[in-house]
């Protein structure tokens, strides 16, 4: 094992939940037990769908919270292009984590700044075909590295082998690093992969179409933590 026993976090994707419900399906799968809320911006521009925007955000953020009245962190990803402007815009209006395209960005470690400068964690995410190397010289200044394993602007895509030789490469960067940095891992998670997908380094799983596909979200939730522990 590369890394002490981490934290696992598991953070469902509201980009699978029903959008007419969007409210109840927030509450129903914190009830379920996520720990983070996953929260997939796309434009119609850096990729071929739209989503929402920060005042869907906003809404949301206030029920973004436990029974025990403790906050669950909204994890944004943005998937836009141009990022700076609508990252301070998701800092507004109340998200705990932003993660950006490091090609969506003309000024990556700008971006990165930008983002801490809010008060906000900040994230890189890397695409099926897209290098770690930015991270030689962004590493020191981020909080998080999400590996894509589909590419990006759809849920319910199949889980692509080759992220788990990046997770690895990435889990050595961050050992080397020394630093608190949390690797999660985007598309196709599921129940049956998960374990591999620990076991390659990651700490932290987006699952859209596995959690809010099914009727319960905690029995799903639950055999996820199950998978992790086995
Ligand atoms: C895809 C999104 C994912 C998506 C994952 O662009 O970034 O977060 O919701 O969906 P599943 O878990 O269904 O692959
Ligand atoms: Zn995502």
């Amino acid at each position: 094992m590369p890394h002490t026993t981490p934290t696992y976090r598991i953070a469902p994707s509201l980009l699978s939940a029903d959008f007419a419900r969007l409210g109840e399906e927030l509450k129903a799968v914190i009830a379920g037990g996520a720990d983070w809320i996953h929260f997939d911006v796309m434009d119609n521009h850096y990729v071929p769908n739209l989503t929402f925007g920060p005042m869907v955000c906003q809404a949301l953020k206030a029920h973004c919270q436990r029974a025990d009245g403790s906050a669950v962190p909204i994890d944004v990803h943005l998937m836009v292009q141009p990022v700076d402007s609508l990252a301070a815009a998701f800092a507004d209006a109340g998200a705990d984590l932003i993660s950006f395209h490091p090609e969506a960005s003309g000024h990556v470690h700008r971006s990165v700044q930008a983002i801490k400068a809010k008060g906000c964690k900040a994230g890189l995410v890397f695409n099926p075909a897209t290098p770690l190397d930015v991270l030689d010289w962004t590493i020191d200044d981020i909080d998080l590295i999400l590996i894509m394993s589909v590419n990006p602007g759809f849920g319910g895509q199949s889980f692509i082998d080759s992220a788990l030789r990046k997770i690895e490469q990435a889990r050595k960067r961050i050992d080397a690093s020394g630093r608190d940095i949390r690797l999660e891992v985007d598309g196709g998670i599921k129940i049956d992969n998960i374990r591999r997908v620990a076991d390659a380094g990651a700490d932290t799983f987006v699952a859209g179409s596995a959690i809010f596909g099914k009727p319960d979200y905690q029995a799903v939730i639950d055999a996820m933590r199950s998978a992790l522990k086995g």
